[in-house]
């Protein structure tokens, strides 16, 4: 039987690829902060479930090891657990804007470099990392964030090339947005009904997401009104994108 570890499995998209992979036969290993909620997962799913509490922002080098630990090999890595913040960056606390380099970038990196080697040698398995539509130009008021997950978007895009035709599959999800807890984390009022046209929801994203991966692709956009907004972003000029953006993302109060 598979395993897949799937990090930020404690809410949202994670909790769907932990849902979606045990359905589809995975042994599964969660990792998120939250214990408490990963326990409550693991013990409604189907499959043989390990949970492992770890902070990424500080512990990702440590995760490879505990894993290897509980004496489980793991073929499919879902680098999902991320996090963004809105607001203007000279308002925001800088030490909260490193951590989400940490945790979407570094963490992403640490653990994909821990995983993939084996990987090779195998000539199978694969790494889904979860970048996101604001990877594709930069974001005002999401500035560290839109960063991040174009760091992790290119880096992944890269991956594929470079594994390609070694038996290992390697691939990019763009969502656009997505009602999760990532909104509040965020900064968004939520409360508020602040969401953006064309949202979807965390299991379609998933769904999508497994169907390209089981197609080998390098790179995909859930939802076709983000994939068709996608490709229009992506011929239109960056100056017009940066005015656009800058309006519509711009704080109200
Ligand atoms: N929702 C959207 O609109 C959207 C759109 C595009 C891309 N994405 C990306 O999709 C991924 C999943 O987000 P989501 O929408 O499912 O958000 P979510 O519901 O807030 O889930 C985020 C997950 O990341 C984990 N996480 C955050 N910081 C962590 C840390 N320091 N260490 C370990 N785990 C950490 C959280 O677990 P704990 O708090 O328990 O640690 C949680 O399980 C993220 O990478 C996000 O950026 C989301």
């Amino acid at each position: 039987m598979p395993t897949a570890l799937i990090t930020g499995a404690s809410s949202g998209i994670g909790d769907e690829f932990a849902r979606q992979l045990a359905a589809r036969g995975h042994s599964l290993v969660l990792v998120a902060r939250r214990e408490d909620r990963l326990n409550e997962l693991a013990n409604a799913l189907p499959t043989t479930t390990h949970v492992v509490g770890c902070d990424l922002a500080s512990d990702a080098p440590d995760l490879f090891g505990r894993v290897e630990a509980l004496g489980v090999e793991v073929d499919l890595l879902v680098n999902n657990a991320g996090f963004g913040l809105r607001g203007r960056f000279a308002d925001l606390p800088v030490e909260r804007q490193a951590e989400i380099v940490r945790v979407n970038c570094e963490a992403v990196v640490t653990l994909t470099g821990a995983f993939l080697p084996g990987m090779l040698e195998r000539r199978s398995g694969g790494i889904i990392t979860v970048a996101s539509t604001a990877g594709m130009q930069p974001l005002p008021y999401e500035a560290v964030y839109g960063a991040s997950k174009a760091f992790a978007l290119n880096f992944t895009e890269a991956l594929h090339a470079e594994v390609k035709g070694n038996g290992v599959r390697v691939l990019a999800v763009n969502p656009g947005p997505v009602p999760t807890e990532w909104q509040q984390v965020a900064g968004y009022d939520t409360a508020g009904g602040e969401m953006m046209p064309g949202a979807i929801e965390a299991g379609q994203v998933v769904r999508e997401a497994l169907a390209s991966y089981d197609k080998g692709s390098r790179s995909m956009v859930p939802g076709r009104f983000f994939r068709n907004f996608m490709r229009v972003n992506a011929v239109t000029p960056k100056s017009v994108k940066l005015a656009v953006s800058e309006r519509m993302y711009r704080p109200k109060r």
